[in-house]
């Protein structure tokens, strides 16, 4: 399909359907990153099938897919988007509406739709907007939580727009692999369409952005799919749109056995069925089955509430207030935190005693003399203190067995905390269930080594997800889901193939 020739602006395509009030353009707030020129041409070359097709763009933008095909209807809220996209493609109709709100009461229906849905976190994804959003999902059946970034939404209302037959093809985050509010989409897509396609593609689409992007095609509106139909590529090649399948996951096997997620299948099928093996070895046990995991403590004002020894000195603190904890991953330097590793912060002068008062104990003069400082007022005065009585209680201050980080370059470390050190919520603070090591079930260096071991690191990449720049996070559900199977039962050829494993994920995930 060749690029419809700009020509003067006419107005009259430009409709205002809507009461929602025009926003200014705030990128962020409206996910305004336009789609590269190859892309939005192969997604409509591809979407569009006779010229007499019309296409629906849910969040048109500056024009750059609708200016594709004449037939085209563009609904975006932001004017000067509205504005430039009626220069961009005066054939096209734009409507200039909140898409939510536009689709709530226009009936027409289209051959097919493509685009490039805003990204907006659920932060910023808030008020009428969202609440238009999730109640016309709900109203096709499909639940988001509130937890739900906006793209979600567009894909499940544009796919309602269409005719029995149609077809879309949508730019979609990376996260579609493993978000939690995927699932109720891909279950939704997999009900309505008879071919669902993915294409995983390595390299950025959008260089200057740290979010990764694959592409979505559906086909067949009004036909349910057995199986999800996944490309793995390095980079998007315009000349092989769409490229050939790699493997077909059956929607049973995604849904049941990968928990909704679909970031292992970015793994070659024979690491992934070795994998699949050991987690169903006798011995294998997912982390969550042997251990409470949650996060460390929330201070509300670390400068705080983290006292160096210096300033415990000074303000004269008794030691009954104060407990070592480990603010950040930063301390993690080995495979055990122990009393030397305190010592080690303490002769350093490191900011590393948390102040805990309990609730209801009586606060010597010290003590109250460190919270009526001008910094005491100002912690006092945060959002997280003033919403708690007593202000200077932190809440939910543990000594787990064992800390873990959150975020990491290579792999997550798992550290036995022998200091008995408090940890923060850069943090994640892991408790074996009772009874576990004093029955012979588990050891403190057993769960060490199958933590660290390719099984364990390799399960880390799968159960964990991509942060942007080459970071790993394991989310405290994720986290339980690690599997720990013993080192000393794997063979050295399967040693082999979970590194490579490992190092294929540590690809996707652009870990330098
Ligand atoms: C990622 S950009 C994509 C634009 C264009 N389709 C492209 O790919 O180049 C997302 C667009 O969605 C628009 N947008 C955000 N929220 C919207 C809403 N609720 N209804 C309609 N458009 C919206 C933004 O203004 C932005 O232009």
């Amino acid at each position: 399909m060749r690029p419809v020739p700009t020509a003067a602006v006419q107005p009259d395509r430009v409709l205002r359907s809507g009461t929602s009030k025009p926003m200014p353009r705030d990128n962020k707030t409206l996910g305004a990153y336009f789609t590269p020129e190859a892309v939005a041409h192969a997604l409509v070359r591809w979407v569009v099938r006779d010229p007499a097709d019309s296409l629906l763009d849910p969040s048109s933008g500056d024009g750059r897919f609708v200016a594709r095909h004449p037939n085209s209807v563009g609904v975006e809220r932001d004017p000067a988007s509205v504005a430039e996209s009626a220069q961009r493609a005066p054939g096209a109709t734009i409507i200039e509406d909140d898409f939510f709100t536009w689709a709530a009461t226009d009936r027409r229906r289209f051959d097919c739709a493509a685009g490039n849905p805003p990204f907006i976190r659920y932060q910023r994804f808030a008020g009428a907007t969202r609440r238009a959003a999730l109640d016309y999902c709900r109203r096709l059946g499909v639940v988001f939580s509130g937890l739900s970034s906006s793209w979600a939404p567009f894909i499940v209302a544009a796919a309602s727009k269409l005719r029995p037959g149609g077809r879309m093809a949508f730019v979609v985050p990376a996260e579609i692999g493993h978000a939690p509010y995927a699932g109720p989409l891909m279950d939704y897509l997999v009900a309505n369409f008879g071919c669902v396609r993915l294409v995983a593609i390595q390299d950025k689409i959008f260089p200057r952005l740290s979010e990764d992007c694959w592409l979505l095609l559906a086909d067949r509106a009004g036909s349910r799919a057995g199986a999800i139909r996944l490309s793995r590529v390095e980079r998007f090649d315009p000349r092989a749109m769409p490229p050939p399948v790699s493997e077909d996951i059956s929607v049973e096997a995604w849904r049941v056995r990968w928990r909704r997620r679909l970031r292992p299948f970015l793994l070659p099928p024979r690491v992934r069925r070795l994998y699949e093996r050991m987690a169903t070895e006798p011995d294998a046990v997912r982390l969550g089955q042997i251990a409470q995991v949650g996060i460390g403590y929330v201070s509300g004002a670390n400068g705080f509430f983290h006292l160096r020894p210096s300033d415990v000195r000074r303000f004269a603190i008794p030691d009954e207030f104060l407990v070592p904890s480990i603010r950040n991953s930063r301390y993690l330097t080995g495979a055990v935190i122990d009393d030397a590793d305190v010592e080690r912060w303490v002769a350093k002068d490191e900011p590393v005693l948390l102040l805990r008062i309990p609730p209801r104990a009586q606060v010597p003069g010290a003590v109250r003399a460190y919270l009526d400082t001008a910094e005491g007022q100002r912690a006092k005065a945060s959002y997280k203190c003033r919403n708690r009585t007593p202000w200077y209680t932190v809440p939910d201050v543990r000594r787990p067995a064992f800390v873990l980080t959150y975020m990491s370059g290579k792999s997550p470390a798992l550290a036995v905390n022998r200091g008995r050190c408090a940890c923060t919520n850069t943090l994640l603070a892991v408790d074996l269930r009772s009874g576990l090591f004093e029955d012979g079930g588990i050891s403190e260096q057993g769960l060490s080594a199958a933590w660290n071991s390719p099984a364990g690191r390799l399960s880390c990449e799968l159960e964990g997800h991509p942060l942007g720049g080459g970071m790993l996070k394991l989310e405290p559900g994720e986290a339980r889901h690690v599997l720990l199977v013993p080192d000393a039962a794997v063979t050295d050829r399967d040693r082999a193939l979970l590194e490579e494993g490992i190092e294929v994920m540590q690809q996707w995930r652009h870990l330098a």
